[in-house]
Parts: C-alpha cells; sequence; structure tokens
C-alpha cells in the first residue's frame, strides 16, 4: 500500500531499478551530520562547563566548536532539503501543515500498528509517511539543539548570558539532550533491521558513488 503520492520528488516519473534515492549531497550531508552528533553526544559525558569562575575543560571546548560546525552542517542539510529534485519532498517530511499528508501519517501509522500487532515490520514501502515524518522529526529536534547552542554561545560571548530566556532555553537543550540518544539508537537500529531483512538496504543512504 502506498501511503502518500509523491513523498520522493525525482528528476525522472520512475526510479530506475539500481538509480540512487538519495542524492550525493543528502548522503554526505547526512554522514557529516551523524559524526557531529556523535561527538557532542559522546563529548557531552565528560564535560564539565564553566561554572561560576571555574572555566570549562577541553571537553566542552570540543562541544561548543563541534555544535558550531553541527550548526553549519544543518543550515546545508536543510537548504539541500529544500532545493534538491532527489529525495524526500519536504512537505513529507514535515506533514503537519496538509491535511492529505496527515491523513496519509494517520493511514501509515494504523498499518505500522497492524503490523506490530502481528509481530511483523510493515511491508516496505519507500514513499511511506511515518517514517518520512518521523526523520522530519529528527531534523527539527537537531536543529534546535544546534541552533539553542549556538544562540547560547553568541550571548554569552558578548556578555548577555544572564537574559531571561537563555536558561531555560539552555535546559530544555540539556533535557532534549536525551532525547538525541534516542533517535539515535531508534534511527540506527531500525535502519540496521531494514538492512539485514533486506527489505532495504542501509547503502541507500551510506553510499558515496554518484
Ligand atoms: C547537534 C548539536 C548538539 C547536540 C546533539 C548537543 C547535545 C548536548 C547534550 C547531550 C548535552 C548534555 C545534557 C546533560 O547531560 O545535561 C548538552 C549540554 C550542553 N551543550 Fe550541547 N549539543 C549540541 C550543540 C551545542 C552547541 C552548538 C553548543 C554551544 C556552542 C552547546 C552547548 C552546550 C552547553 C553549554 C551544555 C550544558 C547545558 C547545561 O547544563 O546548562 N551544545 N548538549
Ligand atoms: C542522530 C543522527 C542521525 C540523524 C539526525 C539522522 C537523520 C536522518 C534524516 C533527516 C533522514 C531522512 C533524509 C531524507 O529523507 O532526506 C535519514 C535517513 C536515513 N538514515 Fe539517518 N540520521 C542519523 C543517524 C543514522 C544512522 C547512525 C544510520 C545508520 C545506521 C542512519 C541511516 C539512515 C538511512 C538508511 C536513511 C534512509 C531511510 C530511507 O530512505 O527510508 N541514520 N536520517
Amino acid at each position: 500500500m502506498s501511503s502518500t503520492a509523491d513523498t520522493p520528488r525525482r528528476y525522472a516519473p520512475a526510479r530506475p531499478a539500481r538509480a540512487p534515492r538519495h542524492s550525493r549531497l543528502t548522503r554526505l550531508s547526512h554522514a557529516a551530520l551523524v559524526l557531529a552528533v556523535i561527538v557532542q553526544l559522546a563529548s557531552s559525558l565528560v564535560m564539565r562547563r564553566p561554572y561560576g569562575g571555574n572555566p570549562g575543560n577541553g571537553f566542552f571546548q570540543i562541544h561548543e566548536y563541534a555544535g558550531l560546525v553541527a550548526m553549519a552542517i544543518i543550515v546545508v542539510f536543510w537548504l539541500n532539503v529544500i532545493g534538491r529534485r532527489l529525495g524526500t519532498a519536504p512537505a513529507a517530511l514535515m506533514p503537519w501543515f496538509s491535511a492529505e499528508r496527515r491523513r496519509a501519517l494517520h493511514a501509515d501509522i494504523l498499518r505500522h500498528i497492524e503490523a506490530a500487532k502481528r509481530l511483523r515490520l510493515p511491508e516496505h514501502d519507500e514513499r511511506a509517511a511515518l517514517p518520512s515524518a518521523i526523520h522530519g522529526m529528527g531534523l527539527l529536534l537537531m536543529t534546535y539543539m544546534a541552533a539553542s547552542g549556538t544562540v547560547w554561545y553568541a550571548m554569552t560571548a558578548n556578555g548577555l548570558g544572564h537574559v531571561a530566556f537563555v536558561r531555560p532555553m539552555m535546559e530544555i537543550h540539556g533535557a532534549f539532550g536525551n532525547l538525541v540518544w534516542v533517535y539515535l539508537f531508534g534511527h540506527a537500529a531500525l535502519g540496521v533491521l531494514q538492512h539485514v531483512t533486506s527489505s532495504q538496504p542501509l547503502s541507500v543512504m551510506w553510499s558515496a558513488r554518484d
């Protein structure tokens, strides 16, 4: 069953069987983003942020600078999502603004629930609405993490760290850090599961070929 009619946008109406599903820029920016997020999560485990008169440790500096790089990668990712002609349509990643896409999402959630009741993965459908909506939420989550950190960095560097919204914004940054772990492991586990069950190889995203 196909949940949406136009989720993947393509140059040609039908993609040849061996043609890539995602553009090279999508695959490269995805790999760069994954690397940056892993550096952020790993550094967050061992960093000591500045507190009172104590300067933060070296891992905190890694977190800051790699976080700023992550912000730049996310900007490239979004520009690519908006401008590309091959790959998932932006509206499939953000289905919330279209009644038709919300209906397709609802139908796809039911399809996943039905499969789960039978302890099965739903039949693979590269146009399915639910996976794209979850990818979109993951991208929004990483955007919040990088943007809030970047705003915090700019504000504190300019002596504005005391402004009222900065503290709650960073408390949310810290709390959402847990969701980033969940997203990384959940999304990666599903990708590997699809690979081993042969419903979709990891190479759709993890390949550098043209
Ligand atoms: C994708 C980008 C990012 C991710 C995934 C990320 C992830 C995290 C995580 C998991 C924590 C630890 C939460 C905890 O254990 O309490 C954290 C804390 C923190 N991060 Fe990030 N971060 C990102 C970007 C940035 C950037 C760009 C900056 C600043 C340049 C930054 C500055 C901080 C600070 C200051 C804290 C401590 C927050 C607090 O306790 O008040 N982060 N981040
Ligand atoms: C936290 C790190 C990650 C983030 C933020 C992330 C984000 C995304 C996003 C936004 C997409 C959709 C891209 C699009 O349709 O344009 C995607 C697709 C994909 N990701 Fe990730 N990803 C992460 C980690 C991983 C890891 C570790 C793996 C592999 C083990 C992986 C495997 C895939 C695959 C195979 C797809 C293609 C799915 C499809 O076309 O149906 N991702 N990822």
